[in-house]
């Protein structure tokens, strides 16, 4: 048994305001009452606002959404999450948006510096300052840690602790050319959709841990992205993407990692309440529930 942690993210850190609710809204849903009919120890730390971190005036840096409070966000999930991972509990980090995976992963990776990531989702999340369109940091955790393009002092908190071969995507479908052009230099391993249409899930998930995690042995770090999921299984998303994984597809991605007895850490994000309607934001949150379940061993018999 082990202990969970709930860490949401805070306000727009994308463009779209409510994606922090995305956390607590698991929680109310009974999370942690169904972690705990699993076996586990569920510790939970409360939702964390970062009202105090938040600051109100904080311009672009270079194009940069909101970057001195997701910077002290990020480093305040790193440190929260590597003391319960020194602790030898499975820290669990809802989001919120996923530039808090930039916090989650070192925290990670303090404690376990062996540790691969596998990353779901429909993008890459891997633009630097220099690529990146948007200037949403959700779109470039990856390039934080990995050390990847031309350093930015507000994130120099980070580590680029995460090395390119222990890195692997599954479900991508909506990457930027110059997130492209990174992957292929980097020789950074992705299944897009078009592969799990063509190898199936199973194939695809053996595949992805037989390039991060050949024995089976390294830690795992799971980052899920519920846009990852089709936009029909996870409505409540800010940026959808149509051709998505199923929902049993989501579900034998969380089921197998599970399986492999070497999950560390995990991370559900970017479910964002606020953004359809009632109906579409609680299956959602549904669906996220579910996902953190088989991650953590419900539906293997
Ligand atoms: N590639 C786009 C960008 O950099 C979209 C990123 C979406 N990421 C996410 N975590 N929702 O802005
Ligand atoms: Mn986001
Ligand atoms: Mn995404
Ligand atoms: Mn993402």
């Amino acid at each position: 048994s082990s202990l969970s942690r709930f860490l949401p993210n805070p306000k727009s850190v994308a463009a779209k305001l409510g994606v922090d609710q995305g956390a607590m809204h698991l929680v109310e849903a009974g999370l942690p009452q169904q972690l705990t009919e699993l076996g586990w120890k569920v510790q939970f730390d409360g939702h964390l606002q970062f009202e105090d971190i938040w600051t109100e005036i904080d311009p672009p840096i270079g194009n940069l959404k909101n970057p001195r409070s997701v910077s002290r966000v990020c480093e305040h999930v790193s440190k929260v999450v590597g003391e319960h991972a020194k602790n030898g509990q499975l820290p669990l980090t809802l989001g919120g948006d996923h530039s808090l995976a930039m916090g989650s992963i070192s925290g990670t990776l303090e404690e376990y510096p062996d540790a691969c990531v596998v990353w779901v989702d429909a993008h890459a999340d891997i633009n630097t300052a220099e690529t990146t369109d948007s200037g949403n940091i959700h779109g470039m955790p990856l390039s934080f840690l990995l050390g990847i393009g031309a350093k930015v002092e507000e994130f120099s908190w980070v580590k680029p602790l995460l090395q390119p071969h222990l890195l692997v995507y599954i479900g991508l479908r909506d990457v930027d050319a110059g997130e492209r052009r990174i992957l292929r230099e980097h020789g950074i391993k992705a299944f897009s959709m078009h592969d799990v249409d063509k190898y199936g899930i199973g194939p695809v998930v053996e595949m992805a841990l037989d390039h991060v995690n050949p024995g089976r042995k390294r830690p795992i770090h799971m980052s899920f992205d519920v846009d990852g999921l089709d936009p029909s299984v996870t409505p409540s998303t800010g940026t959808p993407v149509h051709g998505g994984l199923t929902f049993r597809e989501g579900r034998y991605i969380c089921e197998a990692i599970y399986e492999t007895g070497c999950l560390v850490a995990l991370d559900i994000v970017e479910i964002n309440p606020a953004l359809v309607d009632d109906q579409a934001a609680k299956k959602t949150v549904e669906v996220g529930c579910a996902l953190v379940r088989s991650a953590l061993g419900e539906t293997l018999l």
